[in-house]
């Protein structure tokens, strides 16, 4: 078994439970990502999302000795190198924050209304497809568009949002001379 094998299962765990934490942290996290989220926790879901949590142990790895809860940081010696664990708090800056919970609400939860204005392929696929940005430049961080600029031209795309940012993404890979198939 190659440590990809063993990878993938584990993290389709993660992402599920992670997702399922997301839902259970509650507000601030939900206000955060402006979810179009369930106005109310379910709490059935939440209950779900605990019992993967301690299914999946999440605790041992993502909890250093005496440290805070599901903080990260925790040390794992590999034969490839040490690996820290991440911080899967609901915290906004160092935890699961928007970008992440983004990610989970289009790829998990099929969310069609998401623009991530802080993803770095949308932004760079916005200055390739509206602004001056040419496929052959290299992107500096002036020519990444601000949230506001994204943002406003992104009303007239409700409530598709989620599918104009993988419009916005395959900008990027067809200035990369790889456009991709579907499978
Ligand atoms: C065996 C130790 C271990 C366990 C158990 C574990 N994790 Fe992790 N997890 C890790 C490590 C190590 C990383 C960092 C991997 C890396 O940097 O590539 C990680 C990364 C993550 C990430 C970030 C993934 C990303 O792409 O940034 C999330 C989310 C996560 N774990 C959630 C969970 C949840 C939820 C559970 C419980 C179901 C869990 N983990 C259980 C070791 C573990």
């Amino acid at each position: 078994m190659t440590p990809h094998d063993l990878k993938r299962p584990l993290m389709r765990l993660a992402a599920l439970a992670a997702s399922a934490l997301a839902l259970a942290a509650g507000a601030s996290i939900e206000a955060n990502a402006q979810a179009n989220a369930p106005a109310q926790i379910d709490p059935a879901l939440a209950a779900k999302g605990e019992y993967l949590a301690r299914a999946g142990d999440c605790i041992a790895c993502h909890t250093p000795p005496e440290g805070k809860l599901f903080a990260g940081g925790r040390p794992m010696l590999t034969p490839f190198g040490t690996l820290y664990t991440s911080n899967i708090t609901p915290d906004p800056e160092t935890g699961i924050g928007r970008w992440t919970v983004e990610m989970f609400l289009i790829f998990r939860l099929g969310r069609p209304d998401v623009l991530p204005v802080s993803d770095y392929g949308v932004r760079k696929g916005f200055a390739l497809t509206f602004g001056k940005l040419k496929p052959s430049d290299k992107v500096t961080p002036a020519d990444l568009p601000t949230p506001a600029v994204m943002e406003k031209r992104a009303e007239k795309w409700r409530p598709w949002r989620s599918i104009a940012s993988w419009y916005l993404w395959r900008a990027c890979d067809l200035a990369a001379g790889k456009l991709l198939q579907p499978e």
